[in-house]
């Protein structure tokens, strides 16, 4: 052989050995499961619930009358009226003295009328959702001096249908107010349905309240929320529910701000409220988006007792959204806000001989909720919410030691409003900074490392609205995307590597109604008879119920696994099952491979379980296509204590193995 032939193939081979060897890479990730160094919340992940895209009213709320007491700013808002022939003053809508908190109530007046003559419809929140063969609950607030008229109840298909029917004869009531209420079936399944109720007879009949749910409500509670949106938040199995938002506990002024105290009681006397998001953005106005409360305080702690989450409410701080009117109240003036929040405590918690104990207890709920955190204020910032906090601060802390308060350090994690609250409320000690980020994709790759240089002896960190937001034109239910969803996994090992400083995460929004959605990406997205979990939802859920127990150190060469190779990972044990559970993304478009070593034990014990959650970066979950992207469970067996795994593109991967 010529020696430059020689040469070249020598150069050939070595060229392909490095080529080979590049390809084949392993990343060795030494998990040393004898060192556990921070215990993880049984609050870590949690949800983050709002009045937004018809989240409440129009969604997890199943009342499906909009505008079922006449109190939105148009009073026929949602209904038609049809007559035929025309009678002036047939419908009208009058106010009641006696009831402050829902005044108006619709007035019908007949004469003879031939069936079907005079009608009122109602068109739902973008329709009704109805099943076929399911019940339906209808009840009205009526009150007639003669027992003239009768009402027929029709449900009726988006072409007109009829579809589900009942007679209702209300009683004569004179002057006093009665609830009257009958059932029927739905014959058909049709998403867009309405229900009408004409009028047969001779008289005058005053109706208010009028409302139908379907049987199948939440644990059949009548007049409850949604099953399968409920159903969709036990499944992550939350450790908190923070409610009811959001923008919406600031209000766009102090007049429309949450007042926790008018939404709980009878819910006819519930003062219902023009919805903040209903104007927000002009390019998603949703005229027809008003709070009704029937979703109140006292709801929200039931459903953080059924699906086993911490309670976690936010008050207003006394300040109004800064984005809008920025109002104040002035200091001096502050009390009855604090004291909103000393009466929330008693409340939940209160013995049933207190006032507002008592009240829990009439409703239904003798036993305490066990209320053990609370958010002052929002997204507040600025010398004015840090006066404001700590009036609260100190008036709470007085009455309950170990009561623990939410604190705003503003809309974004960084930036001078960010960096004087977060100096500031480190000064005041306080228990918990309530962190925002709405960020691209790459924002959260970037920060994976946030918190490791946090004080560990500091306040502790709530990351209380996140969602990767990609860059795309992609609207609506198109922007929850893998890319994003793994972007945000990636995230999460930094939170779970942090959990002795990170106490507790939650996506925003939650919920979105396909049809009536102001803000996006959203975790859940449903239409009236459909609910479906993004990417970003099951990554959501992987995490939470992958918990553990304990977190341990994950590196790679010596490093924490913070995207070299593209590759992020954290570790955790569960000492109730005696388990690892180590979570690896992936955010490549190819795959990886990686050897797990797993220091401090002897061997693993059991057959495990691999669950890898991959897609194209652009894949989503629609309502038709509600299993595009979701977990693949696998069993899997491993001896001694390595195990190598592929970690496929764009991709979470969480193993769960017993160790002895
Ligand atoms: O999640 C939507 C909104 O985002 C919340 O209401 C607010 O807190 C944040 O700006």
């Amino acid at each position: 052989m010529r020696p430059c032939r020689f040469l070249l193939t020598g150069l050939f081979i070595i060229v392909f050995i490095f080529f080979s060897f590049s390809q084949s890479k392993n990343n060795v990730i030494t998990i040393k499961a004898d060192k556990p160094y921070a215990a993880i919340q049984s609050s870590m992940w949690g949800v983050f619930f709002e009045d937004i895209n018809l989240g409440a009213d129009g969604g997890i709320y199943a009342e499906m009358v909009k505008n079922r007491s006449f109190e939105f700013i148009k009073p026929l808002m949602g209904w038609k009226v049809e007559q035929k022939p025309f009678v002036e003053g047939a419908v009208t809508i009058l106010n009641r003295p006696d009831n402050k908190s829902n005044p108006r109530f619709a007035r019908i007046k007949i004469t003879n009328a031939a069936a079907g003559s005079l009608s009122i419809t109602n068109e739902g929140f973008r329709g009704m959702g109805v099943k076929k063969d399911l019940r339906y609950d209808f009840s009205v607030m009526c009150r007639q001096s003669s027992a003239g008229v009768k009402l027929h109840i029709e449900l009726l298909s988006a072409k007109d249908a009829v579809i589900g029917m009942a007679v209702m004869t209300p009683a004569a009531t004179g002057n006093d107010w009665k609830k009257e209420a009958v059932s029927f079936h739905s014959s058909e399944t049709e998403p867009k349905a309405k229900l009408r109720i004409w009028f047969e007879g001779t008289g005058v009949i005053d109706l208010d309240m009028i409302s139908l749910f379907p049987e199948d409500t939440w644990k059949k509670r009548p007049g409850g929320m949604r099953a399968d949106m409920v159903q969709l938040l036990a499944d992550l199995k939350p450790g908190f529910i923070r409610f009811p938002g959001g923008c919406i506990v600031e209000g766009m002024d102090l007049s429309n701000r949450y007042q926790w105290k008018k939404t709980i009681g009878p819910v006819e006397e519930r003062q219902l409220m023009i919805n903040r998001w209903n104007v927000e953005f002009p390019a998603r106005s949703t005229p027809d988006y008003f709070q009704t409360f029937g979703l109140g305080f006292f709801e929200y702690f039931q459903l953080a007792e059924d699906i086993g989450a911490e309670p976690l409410p936010i008050l207003n701080c006394g300040m109004a959204c800064q984005f809008n009117t920025a109002e104040l109240v002035p200091l001096e003036q502050l009390d009855p806000y604090v004291q909103d929040a000393l009466d929330l405590i008693e409340f939940a918690n209160g013995d049933v001989n207190t006032k507002w104990g008592k009240m829990r207890a009439d409703m239904g709920h003798p036993a305490p909720f066990n209320l053990k955190m609370m958010g002052v204020g929002n997204e507040n910032w600025g010398p004015q919410y840090l006066e404001r906090l700590a009036v609260f601060q100190k008036a709470i802390k007085e009455k309950y030691t170990d009561f623990k308060l939410v604190t705003s350090s503003g809309t974004d994690p960084g930036g001078e409003r960010f960096d004087l609250l977060n100096g500031e409320l480190r000064k005041m000690k306080v228990d918990i900074i309530d962190e925002h980020y709405y960020r691209k994709p790459e924002w959260f790759l970037g920060n994976v490392s946030r918190y490791d240089s946090y004080d560990r002896n500091g306040p502790k960190i709530f990351a209380g609205e996140y969602a990767g937001h990609s860059a795309s034109a992609a609207t609506g239910i198109n922007r929850s995307t893998v890319q994003a969803a793994i972007a945000e996994a990636a995230f999460l090992t930094g939170l779970e590597r942090n959990a002795d400083v990170v106490i507790m995460a939650s996506y925003a929004p939650l919920f979105a109604h396909i049809d009536g959605w102001q803000w996006a990406p959203d975790l859940i997205w449903v239409d009236n008879l459909k609910s479906v979990g993004t990417v970003s939802y099951h990554v959501q859920k992987l995490y939470s119920n992958n918990k553990g127990t304990h977190v341990v150190p994950a590196l790679l060469n010596d490093k924490p696994v913070a995207g070299q190779d593209s590759l992020y990972a954290s570790a955790v044990l569960d000492k109730h099952t005696g388990e690892i559970i180590i979570k690896i993304v992936n955010t490549s478009l190819s795959s990886r491979t990686a050897t797990l070593s797993v220091e401090g034990i002897k061997k693993f014990s059991s057959r495990g379980t691999m669950t890898v959650l991959s897609g194209q970066p652009d894949a989503i979950n629609t309502l038709d296509t509600p299993f595009t992207v979701s977990p693949v469970v696998t069993t899997m067996n491993a001896k001694g204590r390595k195990l190598d795994v592929t970690v496929k593109p764009f991709s979470l991967l969480v193993i769960r193995l017993g160790i002895k």
